[in-house]
């Protein structure tokens, strides 16, 4: 028997799987045992093999984002994942030993958007897996509809549990191409390819961004408020991506000298920097709004000014959150795609790994040295 099954054996005959919860009333995670999870009809049991963390878990944790599942005082954490397949109905295409990335969303299943695409759901009634009222995938194993599986490719190896931060980007980017080919020369012009870009912020999302930006062929700023040798923009620095440290240099002031910003990726969550960087784009430019704000004072902007450009030079700004599966699909190959062209880099996204019972620090870990948080779930199982 090869080694991994038999480190794989206990998680799933077990009766009970460790999971990560957060208890209504307490703002900090607890590593408790659950009630090992049982595949129903249709659906699929898996195993987490890597779980990340972003800055939407700490906001969960918060109280200031997300819900408990209806009628519920516990929610598992963690919608960021990598699986590995258990037991998979036949039908389902999936075989026991096929790594998975979980899509995050479920549809309200009551309006036509979801039948579609539920991360267009414009009702309050989807769920999200470990943010709405939905259990994550901090756990020993978890069921799904195998539907909602996205397999991932074995060359991927544990980096795949980027993919999920990934697609967000890659809805965005996909979102601003299609909004671009408004502008009657953009696609013979050659797209992007040259265009001058800013990602606002620098953490997982910001990170992978930039990544994307610059394998586009595009001239990528990062702003953050770290140092030039901070872990992320060190990193950025080696693919060519330049840095503005807020705490240094004002956006506007970098705009100006460089001519402005053809397309702005939004990624701190901070309205004040958003609001800023509006005020970066160049004519024709256009902005994607990813962060969500959360426990933010009322923040005065020069509201005149920034209407006044927005029409006078035909800018668009538009929000996006979420992604489908055909983005999880896309992100998959533009992981393989990044990886190959910046092999010495790409790996180094991932800056901190923690095993489950080591949860509490690894949400309190922040700082210039993180970038990506991620939890090995095969520690100690
Ligand atoms: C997740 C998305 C989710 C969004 C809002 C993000 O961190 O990656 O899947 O839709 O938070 O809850
Ligand atoms: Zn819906």
């Amino acid at each position: 028997m090869p080694r991994q099954e038999q480190a794989r054996a206990p998680d799933v005959q077990a009766s009970t799987v460790r999971a990560v919860v957060l208890r209504r009333g307490e703002s900090g995670p607890r590593l408790v045992q659950a009630p090992r999870p049982e595949a129903r009809k249709g659906q699929a049991l898996v195993r987490t093999l890597r779980a990340g963390i972003d800055g939407t878990d700490e906001e969960v944790l918060r109280g200031a984002h997300g819900a408990f599942p209806p009628g519920r005082d516990e929610l598992v954490l963690g919608h960021e994942c990598l699986g590995e397949v258990v037991e998979a109905p036949p039908e389902s295409g999936l075989v026991p030993g096929d790594r998975v990335v979980p899509l995050v969303r479920h549809g309200c299943g009551a309006c036509e958007a979801c039948a579609r695409r539920a991360d267009f759901c414009p009702t309050e009634g989807y769920r999200e897996h470990g943010i709405k009222e939905m259990d994550g995938f901090f756990r020993d194993a978890w069921v799904d509809d195998p539907a909602t599986l996205v397999k991932a490719p074995p060359g991927l190896d544990d980096l795949a549990v980027l993919v999920e931060p990934l697609s967000v980007v890659v809805k965005a980017f996909d979102e601003a191409r299609r909004i671009q080919q408004r502008v009657p020369w953009f696609e013979e012009a050659g797209g992007f390819r040259g265009q001058r870009a800013l990602m606002a912020g620098t953490g997982s999302l910001g990170t992978l961004g930039a990544f994307l930006l610059a394998s586009e062929g595009m001239e990528v700023w990062a702003l953050d408020r770290d140092a030039d040798d901070a872990a992320a923009p060190a990193l950025l620095r080696e693919i060519g991506v330049k840095h503005v440290n807020t705490r240094e240099r004002h956006v506007v002031d970098v705009a100006e000298q460089v001519g402005g910003f053809d397309l702005v990726l939004e990624a701190t969550g901070a309205p004040q920097v958003a609001f800023d960087c509006v005020q970066t784009l160049a004519g024709n430019g256009c902005m994607a709004m990813l962060g969500v704000p959360a426990d933010r004072p009322p923040l005065p902007v020069p509201a005149d000014e920034i209407m006044r450009r927005m029409v006078l030079e035909n800018q668009v700004l538009f929000g996006s959150v979420n992604s489908a599966r055909r983005h999880f699909e896309e992100a998959m190959r533009r992981l393989a795609d990044l990886r190959a062209r910046w092999p010495g880099q790409v790996d180094r996204i991932v800056t901190h790994v923690f095993s489950p019972d080591e949860i509490v620090e690894a949400y309190q870990v922040r700082g210039p040295s993180v970038i990506k948080k991620v939890v090995d779930w095969t520690r100690g199982r």
